[in-house]
């Protein structure tokens, strides 16, 4: 399916299409509030990236790059890409744009993290993703999944 992945800009009608996915909570209602204080100014970039059909957002997922020196995944430290809040509204699943969404993600050429809510992990199998095991003396309460561009794992032995 050819669909077309946009950076989703911070306006009322964004915010306001974020409210029919399940995912809504802190990250948007802040948002929300620093918009009507104008903290943030009117369709300034946000982390979110979307697919619009017919005008109406129908998924949607947030993405931002994370420097090496906060990383405690993998070594040698390495920037990687936190990908949460993939969401394809019910009505919509089954047909690729989740899919479409994480390849998105993908074409950034670097490792891409996540913590998968319980039922989707069959769905990061699917993508590619596998468990990371990092230093379980400290417990963050994550069971993050990693994934590596192609020669990315021989370039960090
Ligand atoms: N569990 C297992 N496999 C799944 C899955 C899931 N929850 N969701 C999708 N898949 C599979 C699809 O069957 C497809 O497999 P195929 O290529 O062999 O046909 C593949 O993953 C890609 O599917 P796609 O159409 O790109 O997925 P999507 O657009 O529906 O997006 C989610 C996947 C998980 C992001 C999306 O369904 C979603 O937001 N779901 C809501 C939350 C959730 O996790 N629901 C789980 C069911 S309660």
């Amino acid at each position: 399916m050819d669909v077309k992945v946009e950076k989703l800009k911070v306006n009322y009608k964004t915010l306001e299409d974020f409210r029919k996915f399940k995912e809504y909570g802190l990250q948007e209602l802040s948002m929300l509030e620093d918009l009507q204080a104008n903290i943030i100014e009117n369709d300034s970039a946000s982390p979110f990236y979307g697919i619009y059909l017919a005008d109406m957002l129908v998924a949607r997922m947030s993405l931002y790059e994370v420097d090496a020196k906060y990383n405690r995944y993998f070594s040698p430290p390495k920037n990687y890409l936190e990908l949460w809040k993939l969401e394809v509204l019910s009505d919509y699943q089954g047909r690729g744009l989740g899919t479409a969404l994480v390849n998105y993600a993908k074409s950034f050429r670097l490792p891409i993290k996540t913590n998968p809510r319980v039922k989707s992990v069959d769905f990061w199998g699917k993508m590619g993703f596998s468990p990371v095991h990092y230093d379980t003396s400290r417990d963050f309460g994550e069971n993050p999944l990693i994934w590596f561009p192609a020669g990315f794992e021989e370039q960090m032995g």
